[in-house]
Parts: structure tokens; sequence; C-alpha cells
């Protein structure tokens, strides 16, 4: 059964961050009355550093952040103040404007050896997650394209980690051959809801060969089909201008 795709198109990325900082508001909200917490693995990247701000504007005094707890989808292997730190960029541009326990939020060690850290995290994801299938089920992955179809850092030609039965793998980029930590798009796949949050003109090519292709396209982000639930994707008209409407 073909899997459904939410598209939200925003006429600007301000608007959509703000219309995403909304749905995360209503998201939360589902969870503030159960027992459990709420549980979101967020990206990295550039997109976050517009997003951030606007959800700590919109949200910081309108949830209840004891009750959500933070992870990452992937992380550079940096330490935390290298500005290539995902968690370092998280840190500046939300975590520290919020008043969140500092035990809910749960980085990737950037710094310690890739292929024991990976195992170290995958631990401390099933600790604080629910699961379905034997992998854990974050409520919320937030995601982002690459212009390549990559997506948390599962590359093109990488799709091992894709599918793979692990919780997170080690990968490296391509280009800057830099490692990574990532998790793997089972997990992802797993995941009770996803949002990809896509802007600009240079992702309108990438975007719509994912929209508009066949579906075999070999991107890690076409992959992206939760098991139960829908894939939103939130765009800005620029990175939407060439889906074809149909
Ligand atoms: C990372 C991200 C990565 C990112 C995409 C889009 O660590 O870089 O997790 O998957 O989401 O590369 O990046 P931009 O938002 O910078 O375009």
């Amino acid at each position: 059964m073909k899997k459904e795709k939410v598209i939200k198109i925003f006429p600007s990325h301000v608007s959509l961050a703000e219309g995403f900082a909304e749905d995360l508001k209503g998201l939360v909200d589902k969870f503030q009355a159960s027992e459990r917490s709420f549980t979101v693995a967020l990206s990295g990247g550039n997109t976050p550093k517009f997003l951030y701000p606007i959800i700590s504007a919109r949200l910081k005094n309108r949830i209840s952040w004891a009750k959500v707890h933070i992870f990452w989808v992937d992380e550079r292997c940096v330490p935390p103040d290298d500005p290539e730190s995902n968690y370092g960029m998280t840190r500046q541009f939300l975590l520290d404007t919020i008043d969140i326990p500092p035990e809910n939020v749960h980085r990737v060690i950037g710094e310690a050896l890739p292929d024991e850290e990976a195992l170290r995290y995958s631990e401390e994801i099933v600790s604080f997650t629910v699961s379905a299938g034997n992998l854990p089920v974050f409520d919320l992955v937030v995601l982002g394209l690459g212009d390549d179809g990559h997506t948390a850092s599962i590359f093109p030609g990488n799709n091992k980690s894709f599918s793979s039965g692990k919780i997170s793998e080690t990968s490296i980029h391509p280009v800057s051959r830099q490692r990574r930590i990532t998790i793997t798009g089972s997990v992802i796949n797993n995941a009770a809801n996803i949002w990809f949050i896509v802007t600009g003109a240079s992702k309108a090519g990438i975007v719509s060969e994912i929209f508009n292709g066949d579906g075999t396209s070999d991107y890690p982000a076409s992959k992206v089909s939760p098991r139960n639930g829908v894939v939103k994707w939130y765009l800005d008209k620029e990175a939407a201008r060439l889906i074809q409407q149909k």
C-alpha cells in the first residue's frame, strides 16, 4: 500500500517555521496528559538554525519541557564546542533558551570513539523510548534533506545504514570524509511521526525527484516510509517550486 505523504508548502521559511512550531505544540500536547514523556530526535545542519529560534520564541513557555526528551538523528564525530557539532548548534539556537532538564537532553558523545559511541547511544535511546518490533519508537523524528538525497547521515550508496537492524550506525560523509553517527532507517521508519523540513531553491531539484520520481530512486530520503503513520513534508515555496501538483 502506497504510504501517504502530507505536503505543507509555505510562502517563506519563517512562515514554515511558525507553522512547524504550532504543529509541534499540537503533537506535544497530545502527550502532556500521558504518563510518559514525548521523545523527539532532531536533525542538524543549517536549516534548524532558523527553525529552532522560532520554536523557542513561540513554544518556550507553552510546552512543559520536563516531559520532553531530546535526541539527535545524527551527529558529527566532533566535540560539542566544534562549529560542526549538531548538539552545539542545538544548544546555541534552542536548548540554552528553554527550561529543559539536563537529564532530558541525550546528546551523541561526538568526541568518543565512533564505533563504541554508536553502541552506547543505541542503548541510551532504548532506555528512554518505547519500542515496537524490537526497535525504538520516537514520537517524532525531524529530518532534513541533503541536495544529494541524503537524510540523517545516511548517504546515497550507503543504504546498509538504511535497512540495518541496528539502532544507530557510524557513517562517513562522502565528500568531507567526516565521520558521523546516525540513527538507522529502520529506526526512522519506526517513528510515530516523521517530519521533513526543506527550504530554499537549492533543494527544489532533489525535492522534485523524490516527489515526481517513480519511487525507485536510490536516495535514502526516498526510502523514508513510516511503518505506521504518515510522513509530513514542510517545504517553503522555493523548495517546492518544481513539484508537479497532481
Ligand atoms: C546533518 C543533518 C543532515 C541535514 C541535511 C540538510 O548532520 O547535516 O542531520 O541530515 O539535515 O544535510 O542540511 P541543511 O539543513 O544544512 O540543508
